[in-house]
């Protein structure tokens, strides 16, 4: 039996920890609640292979053939997230080395590393055989690759690796010393073996006397390669066997190249946790992964009531607060929220954890809430598939690099990169009720008409030479505070400052100096006399003939030169922000060139609200406040849920959720 709608809502589920007796009744409630997926085996590889090249599939046959009787689907997770025993003391050599040459134990998960050849190929090994016994089965709804991949390795495989990768690059380390500019401090190798493998973790700069920024650059793209490479591998294999889609669970570590890893996968997915504090806190998750891919995407990770470990953990979701969650995932985009997890582990390391039904079969919290989701999405499942999100027109890059950067040579003291874009430049546009992508540094820019550009010390090639072309079409862009002024090998230029990302300014740098500490003494003036606050690092203009002034320094290094310019650039145009900015600044100069292309706001009123178009007609509600809300749509129209007339103005209960069809704008 496959659900009537295309909209999956299901659980992760351990039956591995389980008798075989006790799974009915666990379908059966599943079932119950409306559930019409289920996520299994991802951490099961020593039951499906107990010793090496001994394969255990009779029990997970019998497993997908109870969850067929029972109506489900099943997402399949590749175990590699946790070798058995037999594995890692027969290849110790697979377990993660830390940065001090101290080494992973058996007895957790995600210890091994990624780098690993004989890793790899025992991963091989099971993926393959698990391809082949589960593709032709019925139940089979997509395959889910390892679990929340993250992780560096410091050993000498990795080191050997790394060397090898270098060399490839540069061929000779001649080339490389003249790239790094490795005189500074006398660091120049002979070869490519002495180049050390120093710890490139996000947050490096705490570290004082670190290692070189070029090559903490390299060291993370190196990783995140090889993490490609790893995703690759079994996603081949197992295209070889079946036609499912593939996908897996990112999280939020910008350590974790997404973009590129999402590239191997047929979905995007995610697990996405967050108290009801933070629920906005997703949105630019859901706009990011929507971006990524025309495929909707999937939520394979959220709290079914409460979580664990941690301070945002301790979510505790309401009834109605865990439908809002859920939905705000569905309306944004997604086809697919997976809760973890169903049942209570009864041994191990998570028993502590909000599930459906605890280890001695009683219902936990929400299991009403989770009959109204399943029924509403039922319900609302056909007409969303037939209205999916539109492409935005305004996008925002977000970039992994640009975190590696900033970690490596902040802006300011105390700047994480993934704080500072969410607050400063994603959550006023969704405060706003812009309609937005989030987008990666090296997407394609076709169909936008607004694009904002901050935080982005390396500007990578194919990505100016689009710039140049789509402004000159007629884009707007917005660009800066601290973008362009690195080089792909992340030094400065040595010809002019933005290495030519100039000409669509308009302008030459003119000075570059910090106001930490002095910000009460420097301001920003506007031509209209008002003023604003400069912050960080500052970059001050030199402009061209017929470039604008929008705003300069008072005080300071840069007292009386330029802070803000725009350019007119074939028939687009450029602003570009020589420094961070206060928000009410940095809005207007978003909003100025909203005005400019007509880009209006999906609706009016709370920003506690978010606001999802759907089609060419239709809006996704969700009021992520503990508070009442309203809302004003552009047009009166249908409440979907309901199937009652609805006015313009939506008045919404706390963390309420409305799909409404408006009557068209004539
Ligand atoms: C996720 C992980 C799950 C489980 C869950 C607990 O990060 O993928 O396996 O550990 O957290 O919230």
């Amino acid at each position: 039996m496959t659900p009537s709608s295309p909209i999956r809502i299901g659980s992760s589920w351990y039956p591995e920890m389980w008798p075989e007796s006790e799974w009915p009744a666990d379908l059966a409630r599943m079932r119950e609640i409306g559930f019409s997926i289920v996520r299994v085996f991802e951490f099961a590889w020593h039951r499906l292979e107990p010793r090496e090249g001994e394969y255990d599939f009779a029990w997970a046959h019998r497993l997908l053939d109870r969850c067929h009787e029972a109506g489900l689907e099943v997402m399949i997770g590749t175990p590699t997230a946790a070798p058995p025993a037999w594995l890692t003391s027969r290849y110790p050599e697979v377990l993660q080395t830390h940065p001090d040459g101290s080494h992973a134990t058996h007895g957790k998960r995600k210890h091994y590393s990624h780098h690993s050849a004989r890793y790899r190929e025992l991963c091989a090994g099971i993926v393959d055989r698990m391809a082949a016994e589960f593709s032709r089965h019925p139940a089979l709804h997509s395959w889910q690759i390892d679990n929340e991949m993250s992780g560096a390795d410091f050993g000498p495989e990795t080191a050997a690796d790394f060397h090898r990768w270098l060399e490839r690059r540069f061929g000779t380390i001649e080339a490389l010393n003249a790239a790094w500019g490795l005189e500074f401090w006398s660091q120049a190798y002979d070869r490519f073996d002495q180049i050390p493998l120093p710890t490139a973790r996000l947050g490096s700069i705490e570290e004082p006397e670190r290692h070189h920024p070029s090559l903490l650059m390299a060291v993370a793209k190196h990783r995140n390669e090889a993490w490609t490479d790893f995703i690759r591998l079994q996603a081949e294999i197992l295209r070889r066997h079946s036609d499912k889609p593939i996908t897996s669970n990112m999280t939020w570590s910008l350590g974790m190249d997404w973009f590129s890893h999402n590239r191997e996968l047929d979905r995007v997915g995610h697990s996405l946790y967050r108290d009801v504090l933070h629920y906005h806190w997703n949105a630019h998750v859901y706009d990011r992964m929507r971006a990524e891919k025309p495929e909707p995407y999937w939520l394979l990770e959220t709290a079914p009531s409460w979580s664990a470990t941690g301070r945002l953990w301790n979510i505790h979701h309401d009834a109605n607060g865990v439908q809002a969650m859920a939905w705000m995932s569905l309306l944004m985009g997604g086809e697919m929220v997976l809760f973890w997890q169903w049942r209570e582990h009864w041994a191990g390391q998570e028993m502590q954890h909000g599930v459906l039904v605890s280890a001695t079969g009683k219902w936990r919290p929400n299991r009403e809430a989770m009959r109204q989701l399943t029924a509403d999405a039922e319900a609302a499942g056909p007409w969303l598939a037939a209205n999916p999100p539109p492409k935005a027109e305004v996008a925002l890059v977000l970039s992994n690099r640009a975190a590696e950067a900033f970690s490596i040579d902040p802006s300011d003291e105390g700047m994480r990169y993934d704080e500072r874009w969410r607050d400063d430049y994603y959550e006023p546009l969704r405060r706003h009720h812009i309609w937005r992508d989030v987008i990666a540094d090296d997407a394609p820019l076709d169909g936008y008409r607004l694009l904002l550009l901050p935080h982005l010390p390396i500007v990578p090639e194919i990505t100016r030479a689009r710039l140049h072309e789509w402004v000159a079409e007629g884009g707007h862009l917005i660009l800066g505070p601290y973008t362009g002024y690195r080089t792909p090998e992340f030094t400065a230029f040595r010809d002019r400052d933005f290495g030519g990302l100039e000409a669509l300014i308009g302008a030459e740098s003119a000075l570059r100096f910090p106001v930490q500490w002095v910000e009460d003494k420097v301001r920003i003036e506007f031509g209209n006399g008002r003023s604003g606050s400069a912050k960080s690092l500052c970059e001050a203009w030199e402009p061209e003939p017929g470039t604008e002034v929008i705003a300069r320094y008072r005080g300071g290094y840069g007292d009386g030169l330029a802070a803000i310019v725009r350019n007119r650039f074939g028939k687009g145009a450029v602003t570009t922000a020589g420094c961070r900015l206060d928000a009410d600044s940095w809005w207007g100069l978003v909003a100025h060139h909203l005005t400019a292309l007509g880009i209006r706001p999906l609706a009016e009123g709370s920003a506690d609200v978010v606001v999802t178009p759907r089609g060419p007609a239709g809006f996704g509600i969700v009021n992520l406040s503990t508070q009442s809300q309203s809302i004003r749509l552009p047009a009166g129209g249908t409440d979907l849920l309901t199937q009652t007339p609805c006015g313009p103005e939506i008045a919404l209960a706390p963390l309420a959720v409305r799909i409404v069809t408006t009557r068209r704008e004539a």
